[in-house]
């Protein structure tokens, strides 16, 4: 257990009701430094401010919320908020993405840091279809914009920013060999072909038939979640790219 500054211990042990969701000392002194943000911002599923939900923002696509009117440069930005980025736009949000909406907050403690981020933590899970799709479509313009060459190892660089949480991109060729998976990188240039599910299904000729015929669509399967290690089902959005069938998926808990 890391040692709390004083002020912020004082403030915890007299807190006679415990924060939502809030359990460890950390959580709770992070319920704290997150006064800083409420005026803007709730963390409760559901809930509109001025600033975005942040209802399981950590490891969440930026800019992923359908219901948020963001600034373009967020939108642009191509960032996930992996624990890194959420301390550098804490403590100095103009600089990680210049010309955002929000303004200026200067959390550069790393303790307060580190306590903020359990404390969000706490509120649990948001990647579901929005997120993907926003996956998609930026893993699709990244392929149009920057080519094959530097589309794909940022795919699957774990700091690319196309991983967030379960969901990663994948991309096949038209004959079903894997040109990137940011879920597992190794499977690049592994033929895929004849890959069944967990209950049989040809999955990856599902796609290429798809990828064909319409361009683009959805395959629900069967498939591990390396995040909780459970295979769950999973949907996957897949859209072709030339001839690059690209895709990213959800699961169902
Ligand atoms: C004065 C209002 C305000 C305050 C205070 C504020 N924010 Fe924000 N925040 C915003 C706005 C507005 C946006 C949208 C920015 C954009 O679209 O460029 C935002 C965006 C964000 C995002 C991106 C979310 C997403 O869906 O991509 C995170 C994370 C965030 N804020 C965290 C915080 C934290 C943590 C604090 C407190 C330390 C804080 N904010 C304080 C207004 C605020």
């Amino acid at each position: 257990m890391k040692r709390l500054p004083a002020a912020l211990l004082g403030t915890a042990l007299l807190t006679a009701a415990l924060p939502a969701g809030a359990a460890t000392v950390e959580e709770i002194a992070g319920s704290h430094v997150f006064e800083r943000c409420k005026a803007c911002h709730s963390a409760e599923s559901g809930k509109q401010g001025f600033g975005p939900n942040l209802h399981g923002v950590v490891g969440r696509p930026a800019a992923s919320l359908p219901t948020f009117m963001y600034s373009e440069a967020l939108k642009a930005a191509n960032i996930v908020w992996t624990e890194d980025n959420l301390r550098a736009w804490i403590a100095g949000n103009d600089k990680v993405v210049p010309g955002t909406r929000m303004r200026h907050v200067a959390v550069t403690d790393r303790a307060e840091q580190d306590y903020l981020i359990a404390y969000l933590k706490t509120f649990g899970d948001s990647m579901g279809p929005e997120q993907a799709r926003v996956l998609l479509e930026r893993a699709v313009g990244k392929l149009r914009s920057d080519g094959p060459d530097k589309a794909f190892p940022a795919f699957n660089d774990p700091k690319g920013g196309f991983i967030a949480r379960d969901l990663y991109v994948f991309v096949f060729d038209m004959n079903g060999r894997y040109m990137a998976s940011g879920g597992n990188p190794r499977l690049t240039g592994s033929d895929a072909a004849n890959l069944h599910d967990a209950e049989g299904k040809a999955i990856v000729r599902e796609m290429i038939n798809i990828a064909n015929a319409a361009g683009k669509g959805e395959v629900d399967y069967m498939w591990l979640n390396r995040v909780d290690n459970r295979v769950e089902k999973k949907r996957s959005m897949i859209q072709r790219v030339g001839d690059h069938i690209v895709g990213v998926g959800y699961y169902f808990h």
